[in-house]
């Protein structure tokens, strides 16, 4: 069993959609995931919604945001039954977050690559370190860069990476492109493998990108916890 929490205090850089994408590929690999929806918008939640109200199974269990006194033992619950429990938060401090964080396998931070961005990321590599200090554990985390172009890097873009390997801040070598389907998952409450080419462009690469960023991070899970 393994909790993953994805948190950057940046509105807009990619956590729900990087959450429901790992939430999609782990069950199509036939892990049981379950994702704890902390974000205010509910995106997530909507998504389950629309697609029950349609009649269409919901591939993975989603619950609304909690109390913040009830998470540690909604998560303890969850993890008798599930291989994988999400936590989509907004990653600005918070006791939800330092609870969701205090219980994670792995924080994952995910960065638009733009310099305004990068300081908030920054803000939420932080606040990973001093919850680690509080316990007394390192908690694991990795950035993951996330919307950025399919083809052209541009020289803010390398820039950031480049600061980044000099912090020497644990990055996935992955990320997860700018793709329209991965905005269209959310417009047509679809799975990847639901989407057409005819609607959704450039469909293939995101699927495969999809599909290699999930094993990237299950290999760092391996890699902290031996899982
Ligand atoms: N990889 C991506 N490709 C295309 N659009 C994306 C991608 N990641 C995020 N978006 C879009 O960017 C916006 C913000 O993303 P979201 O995942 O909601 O960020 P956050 O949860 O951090 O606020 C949404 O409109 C979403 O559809
Ligand atoms: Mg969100």
């Amino acid at each position: 069993m393994a909790v993953i929490s994805f948190a950057n205090p940046k509105g807009g850089s990619g956590k729900t959609t990087l959450a429901l994408v790992l939430a999609l590929e782990l069950s199509r690999n036939g892990g049981k995931v379950a994702v704890i929806d902390a974000d205010p918008n509910a995106v997530i939640v909507g998504w389950s919604r629309n697609r029950s109200a349609s009649g269409t199974d919901v591939p993975f269990l989603t619950l609304p945001r909690p109390k913040e006194t009830e998470l540690i033992s909604t998560i303890g619950e969850l993890a008798k039954q599930y291989d994988f429990i999400l936590i989509d938060l907004e990653g600005t401090a918070s006791r939800l977050l330092s609870r969701a964080f205090a219980r994670s396998h792995l924080v994952l931070i995910p960065l638009n690559p733009s310099p305004i961005d990068a300081r908030l990321a920054a803000d939420a590599v932080r606040l990973v370190y001093e919850e680690s200090e509080a316990l007394e554990r390192q908690i694991p985390y990795r950035i993951v860069y996330s919307r950025y172009p399919a083809t052209v890097k541009t020289k803010s873009f390398k820039r950031i990476a480049e600061e980044i390997r000099k912090e020497e801040l644990p990055t996935l070598r992955g990320g997860l492109v700018e793709r329209a389907a991965f905005r269209d998952i959310f417009e047509f409450a679809a799975t990847l493998d639901e989407l057409s080419e005819e609607t959704t462009s450039g469909l293939f690469r995101a699927r495969d990108n999809a599909h290699e960023l999930a094993q990237e991070i299950i290999n760092a899970l391996k890699e902290e916890h031996k899982i």
